[in-house]
């Protein structure tokens, strides 16, 4: 979010977005659990054009041991935007960046996982971006929820997340690439449904008091579809599992 002018016309004169979606419209979200073998649990999400892989493994010892927690697993996720998963390649390695995201996405985890039931291990987190374009924490955070359930750690819930920005004076749901750098705002947000519990939100920009409950209302009903695309990337993956494990008759 750069805040910066320019002649872009993000939204035009009839409300409708330079990618032709609507303000309250999400970009298509295709999610796939356990598509890796040598993982505990894994998936890959495509949002928009966004491509992202989650790999998790645990709950495992923790090293090194300084880092146990005696009562508590500790979830330690790593965000990782490979180098020509942008358009002006990215230095390898972490930065600034990748350390606040992995930060905020292992304590969004870290309250939904049932921590306590692993004294003195690791759960840990991979999250590879192939391909960004806005979004990515969003889309790495909801991966990640899938990829540890698909690897059978128990949680409260599982973890939808989405970002809400403004652009050209409007609020729009699910920021795509122009509208992050050219737009007024962005606010990702994580949210469970089923609580109203937020376990994300930061905010780049400005918006009104009014505004911001207008993005949280769009951001509330998106996290109820992004959670319902998870639940169904999990029982695709279980229900052709068990029908492969199925005695033939
Ligand atoms: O990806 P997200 O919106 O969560 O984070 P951001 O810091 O707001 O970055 C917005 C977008 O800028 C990313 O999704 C990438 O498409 C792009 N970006 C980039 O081109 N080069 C970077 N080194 C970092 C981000």
């Amino acid at each position: 979010m750069s805040g910066m002018t320019t002649d872009i016309e993000l939204v035009n004169k009839d409300g409708i977005r330079i990618d032709g979606r609507t303000a309250e419209e999400m970009r298509p979200l295709r999610i796939e659990a356990g598509v890796l073998n040598n993982a505990d649990g894994s998936a890959y999400l495509e949002w928009g054009k966004n491509k992202v892989l989650c790999a998790v493994y645990g709950p495992r010892e923790c090293h090194p041991r300084h880092m146990q927690n005696p009562t508590k697993a500790i979830v330690q996720c790593k965000y990782n935007m490979l180098s020509f998963s942008v358009s002006d390649r990215k230095r390898p390695g972490p930065d600034r960046r990748s350390i606040e995201i992995s930060k905020i996405i292992s304590e969004a985890l870290e309250y939904v996982i049932f921590t306590e039931n692993y004294p003195r291990a690791s759960i840990d987190v991979y999250i590879e971006v192939l391909q960004a374009n806005a979004g990515t924490r969003c889309a790495g955070l909801t991966a990640a929820s899938v990829a540890l359930a698909d690897a059978g750690i128990p949680m409260k819930d599982l973890v939808p997340a989405v970002a809400i920005g403004k652009a050209d004076g409007h609020i729009v749901l699910d920021l795509n690439k122009e509208e992050d750098n050219f737009g007024n705002a962005d606010l990702p947000i994580a949210m469970i449904p089923r609580t109203g519990e937020v376990l994300l939100m930061q905010m780049d920009g400005h918006m009104t008091m009014e505004e911001f409950n207008t993005a949280l209302e769009y951001g509330k009903k998106a996290c109820e579809k992004v959670y319902e695309i998870q639940k169904d990337a999990l029982k695709r993956k279980y229900s052709i599992q068990s029908e492969d494990t199925e005695e033939p008759e």
